[in-house]
């Protein structure tokens, strides 16, 4: 099926989503994006799932009003706690694209039985198990090692990333990765792309975006036209540090402050 609305809805806590927003640009770039990042409520990780279903929820009702038809969960957190349920919910007016669901296949290609995969998550995201669910669909002779990452979030957000104790968190992290032998890290938080060069100068392993492979999902259900697309960015609070935690994606130029 393909869609005639062309505006895409692009949702995330804060500015980890924009590295999905980056690979739906570039395979739709005449689509209208409302990107927006709950930043009031980050991080979503620790979060319980009524609150994220709550959160979640005003973000689709706000898209609803701006005439969005198409959603994207550019979030791993709210791909595994509650897509199931808003798209339940909210299927029969909007099309819902989550994360894992759609990146879980391609994050495995070229894995032999007996490889371990990493995901590198926030704590909900690990809670729910999600990727592993997923994977077991397509291969259950796959193993996977889910890591709690809490705490890259607000590296990111904050911009933290000199801090040694930032440094020291994430070397904690790539070392549960290596004493498993991982063959693959999934970046399993659209926050941690930010990270991905810390990560290659500590640990030299092959890690996974599925930034990429939600967005070809996308495209196919996308009709292609020849027009200019636009992007508008709302945040729920400081649009100043949403603009400066940014930068490492988009050069962000206004981003409207909105209350949901
Ligand atoms: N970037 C989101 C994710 O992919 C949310 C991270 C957070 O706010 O904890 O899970």
């Amino acid at each position: 099926m393909t869609l005639d609305n062309e505006k895409i809805g692009v949702l995330d806590s804060g500015v980890g989503g924009l590295s999905v927003l980056k690979e739906l640009i570039k395979l739709m770039p005449d689509k209208d994006y409302l990107f927006l990042g709950d930043t009031k409520n980050m991080p979503y990780g620790t979060k319980t799932p009524e609150q994220l279903y709550s959160f979640t929820k005003k973000i689709l009702d706000f898209f609803i009003s701006k005439d969005v038809k198409n959603v994207v969960f550019a979030c791993n957190t709210t791909s595994a706690v509650v897509y199931d349920k808003l798209n339940f919910e909210y299927g029969s007016k909007i099309k819902i694209f989550p994360l894992i669901q759609s990146a879980a296949k391609s994050a495995i290609e070229g894995l032999k039985d007996d490889d371990t995969i990493c995901v590198f998550a926030t704590r909900a995201t690990v809670n729910s198990n999600k990727y592993f669910t997923e994977i077991a669909k397509i291969n259950d002779k796959i193993n996977v090692l889910n890591v709690d990452c809490t705490g890259f979030v607000e590296i990111v957000e904050k911009r933290l990333y000199n801090d040694p104790s930032s440094i020291d968190l994430i070397k904690e992290k790539l070392k549960i990765a290596k004493e498993n032998c991982a063959k693959r890290i999934i970046l399993g938080c659209t926050h941690y792309p930010y990270l991905v060069d810390i990560f290659k100068k500590i640990y030299d392993v092959e890690y996974f975006n599925p930034a990429s492979a939600l967005a070809d999902v996308v495209k196919n259900s996308m009709k292609n036209t020849s027009k200019t697309g636009s992007i508008q960015f709302f945040a729920t609070k400081s649009p100043k540090d949403f603009i400066l935690s940014a930068k490492m994606f988009f050069d962000v130029e206004k981003v409207e402050l909105v209350e949901l």
